[in-house]
């Protein structure tokens, strides 16, 4: 099999990418433009881990190149695209609205476009727990009605819309990922755990605690997620489009959170603590039966293993 995963050398891409890799016998062509929204040195290097297998190929691209985009896949049978390249953070898309049109609502339309001219039957694309907005229904359901509060969820609404009219048109079957805040090795350092981690480790990096710590997230172990990813790509079902969370059903308040990475880094930074940031959504907590009830059983790892993992990762990587 032969799969198409964009944004490999951002942290899910690259964490996918190696877990399939690892364990199956699959080639995979990884595209990346390594923009510079975060440590480009970090995308390089988990691009580096890749490069030394023999079955992935790397593409430095965009994706709203579509020229590019073609040249790549003429001659190469794809048998599934898993879009994991966007523009990601929602604070930031309060302060560059046109990244998240350009790369997220654009790029995905243009790989549609691609998928259809090579003949493609499969695309994967990552939605957001954040298209439910501040919704006060818990646990949050695929059903239940969306209501993005900036332009990063409305994006990734959009994506979710796209998908559902071109899986009708075209010949090609859709899934969407609704991710609920994904951590662990090789994290993103723009979201809460790899910033904390950085203060821990560095008294010149402040640390600001939103919404006085009053946050919850439903935390979903990287390595989960893969497995869920993976289950995706080789299932033999029938469908046209199907929108799927993608969560552990296990929020944690963001003050329990520390107290634990206290425990196991043995620091304590200074919180600066200030209140609720414009965009963000005080609670996540999805509901994963229709998940579970598509793939079979599955193991979600608990936060105590899986925080372990993240900060013994975090501690090699930056040689602290
Ligand atoms: N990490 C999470 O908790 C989380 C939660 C909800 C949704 N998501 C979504 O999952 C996807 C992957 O997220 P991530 O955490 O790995 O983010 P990431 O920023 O680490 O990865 C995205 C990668 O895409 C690349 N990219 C961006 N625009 C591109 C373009 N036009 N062409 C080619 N490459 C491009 C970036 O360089 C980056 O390496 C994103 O769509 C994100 O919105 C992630």
């Amino acid at each position: 099999m032969q799969i198409l995963i964009t944004g490999a050398a951002g942290f899910i891409g690259f964490n996918l990418s190696k877990y399939l890799l690892d364990k199956s016998n699959v080639r995979i062509i990884g595209i990346d433009n390594l923009n510079n929204y975060y440590s480009k040195k970090l995308k390089k290097d988990r691009a580096k881990v890749l490069m030394k297998y023999k079955n992935f190929s790397f593409f430095n691209i965009n994706i709203l190149n579509k020229k590019k985009l073609e040249k790549i896949l003429k001659n190469k049978k794809i048998n599934v695209v898993i879009n994991l390249a966007a523009q990601a953070g929602v604070r930031y898309s309060l302060i560059k609205p046109s990244e998240f049109v350009d790369n997220n609502v654009q790029g995905f339309y243009n790989l549609i476009e691609v998928a259809k001219k090579y003949n493609i039957k499969k695309i994967i694309y990552a939605s957001s727990s954040s298209v439910y907005g501040d919704s006060r229904t818990f646990p949050l359901k695929e059903t239940q009605n969306i209501k993005p509060k900036n332009i990063y969820a409305l994006s990734k609404k959009i994506n979710e819309e796209m998908a559902d009219v071109f899986s009708s048109q075209y010949n090609i079957s859709f899934i969407g990922l609704r991710f609920f805040t994904v951590y662990g090795e090789w994290g993103r350092p723009d979201m809460f755990m790899m910033k904390y981690l950085s203060s821990s480790f560095n008294s010149n990096t402040k640390f600001y605690l939103n919404n006085f710590g009053k946050h919850t997230r439903d935390f979903t172990y990287i390595l989960d997620a893969c497995k869920i990813i993976s289950k995706l790509i080789f299932s033999k079902k029938n469908f046209k489009h199907e929108i799927f969370n993608v969560c552990s059903n296990n929020p944690q308040n963001l003050i329990k959170i520390i107290k634990k990475i206290n425990f196991l880094t043995q620091k304590k930074p200074k919180l600066f603590k200030r209140k609720l940031q414009q965009a963000d959504v005080v609670k996540t907590h999805g509901n994963n039966k229709k998940i579970i009830s598509f793939i079979g059983k599955q193991n979600f790892t608990a936060i105590d293993i899986g925080l372990k993992f993240t900060v013994n990762w975090f501690q090699k990587y930056y040689k602290y």
